[in-house]
């Protein structure tokens, strides 16, 4: 099938779906064919530029039938830089995919004919969202306006490791990019050096910014791969006096050689490293190591409808499997007996602990370690007192095999699995409803991240046999 076509060759195809990447996906005979920025019911002139065995990869030369779902990208660097991928669809549309993009994966991968998949929820207002920025630096880069002389800070391009920078970005809050520049002007005045990944040389690599919706907090950290301390004081002075909302500044160190952001020292130069938000009534302390969910208007959509599924009465014991800084336990507790979260990251759950004390929450104990072991010991210890609901959130590799396994044993009545990868998703929602008596009630995806393929997911599961 390969040998008919070759690269550069022009194809019309009919666009059928969207695959995770949002690209469009259309067949010529039985040649898949996926196209950038291509959506489900055009018709596309396309030009080969990857052959593979069974598959092609293409880029649009013309719109032959355009879908009604189309519309201009509002960013200068859309198709460059790597960050969005769905600019060209109206934000409606990209909700329905969503929602048609977890049914496949209900279907295809977990094989789940009939689970109810809800309409994802969106945003009201789609912008600006991200309370947590993570920005390359680079001694070049890419995107029509580049200014501080040379040096960029953004996203990478897509497939690449070049930087694209953008004056504006609208997924994150205007503060972040005005941090952003004049951390590269400070750096350029002051003669600071790239980490250059090539040759494993040069000061910093990434500007991590988090800032806090709901109490304005921020803060940034530099990560670099040595503590220069006159460059941090300088750069903290700065900074702290043209933002007064910045309540710290951190270095991060990190010197290996690894496309891992964050190192695991962490050193203060102004404030105690962390910063505060609010959901409802409680208030969450975080750290820069510690995971807290990127979209905080959302995050309270997201964990609303955990306690919506959890449907707690005050007697139940919960378990909080992958709970970052304890946030959806300490959601849950004062409708809970008994909350019990497990966490890798021990900055985390020195949040997740202070979290408790600072909200008055006595009902919550976090544990520090790996998930699938930890959940052994607990299972031991738990024998007569099952847990009557396990939270599930795992990072997007999905959840640890031995840990789907202790959960099949453990027959806690009911199982709430929130995801960010609807593949592995249902990959592990196969594994809990064959080797376990478990059976999907729903699925409920929310958009965390608009703009982007991206799609969280939550799923309500009980029990066949309690
Ligand atoms: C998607 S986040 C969820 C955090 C939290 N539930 C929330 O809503 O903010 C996944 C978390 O799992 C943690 N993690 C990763 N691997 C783990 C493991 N094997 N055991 C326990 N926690 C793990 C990460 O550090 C991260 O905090």
């Amino acid at each position: 099938m390969t040998d008919q076509f070759v690269k550069n060759q022009t194809v019309e195809v009919d666009i059928t779906g969207m695959s995770h990447q949002g690209f469009g996906v259309g067949r010529v005979g039985d040649f898949v064919v996926f196209i950038e920025e291509a959506l489900p019911g055009e018709r596309i002139k396309g030009k080969l530029v990857s052959i593979k065995k069974d598959y092609a990869y293409a880029i649009i030369q013309e719109i032959i039938k355009e879908s009604p779902d189309r519309r201009a990208p509002f960013c200068p660097v859309f198709g460059l830089c790597g960050g969005c991928s769905l600019q060209h669809m109206s934000y409606e549309s990209q909700l329905r995919n969503k929602t048609q993009r977890v049914d496949d994966c209900m279907k295809r991968i977990g094989g789940f004919e009939n689970v109810p998949v809800l309409p994802c929820i969106g945003m009201e207002d789609p912008f600006d969202y991200r309370n947590k920025v993570q920005l390359v630096v680079s001694g070049s880069g890419l995107g029509k306006k580049r200014n501080n002389r040379g040096l960029s800070a953004g996203f990478y391009a897509r497939r690449t490791h070049q930087v694209v920078y953008t004056e504006r970005c609208r997924i994150q809050p205007e503060i972040a990019d005005q941090i952003k520049d004049t951390v590269l002007l400070y750096m350029k005045s002051n003669n600071i050096s790239v980490y250059d990944e090539t040759k494993h040389k040069g000061l910093v690599r990434h500007i991590m910014i988090r800032k806090s919706v709901n109490t304005d907090d921020i803060m940034v950290a530099i990560v670099a791969t040595e503590n220069n301390r006159s460059f941090m004081k300088g750069l903290t002075d700065i900074l702290v006096s043209n933002f007064p909302d910045i309540k710290t500044v951190v270095l991060n160190l990190n010197d290996k050689v690894t496309n891992v952001i964050l190192g695991d020292e962490c050193i203060h130069y102004y404030g105690d490293g962390t910063i505060e938000e609010k959901i409802n009534d409680l208030t969450f302390r975080i750290s820069v190591l510690s995971f807290f969910q990127v979209n905080t208007v959302q995050m309270k959509v997201l964990y609303d409808k955990v306690k919506e599924f959890a449907a707690l009465t005050g007697d139940e014991t919960v378990w909080d499997l992958y709970c970052g800084a304890g946030t959806i336990g300490l959601y849950l507790a004062h409708q809970a007996k008994k909350v019990i979260g497990i966490e890798a990251v021990p900055e985390a759950v020195e949040n997740a602990r202070e979290n408790a004390l600072i909200n008055k929450i006595d009902n919550a104990e976090f544990i520090v370690g790996k998930a699938e072991d930890k959940i052994e010991e607990l299972v031991q210890k738990a024998k007569d007192h099952i847990p009557d609901l396990v939270i599930v959130d795992p990072p997007r590799k999905g959840c640890h095999q031995r840990l789907l396994d202790a959960l099949c044993e453990l027959k806690a009545p009911k199982l709430i699995y929130v995801s960010c990868n609807p593949s592995t998703l249902a990959r592990d929602l196969q594994h809990l409803t064959q080797h376990g008596q478990y059976e999907i009630q729903k699925v409920q995806p929310v958009d965390m991240f608009p703009w982007t393929e991206h799609v969280e997911c939550i799923v309500g599961i009980r029990r066949t046999d309690s």
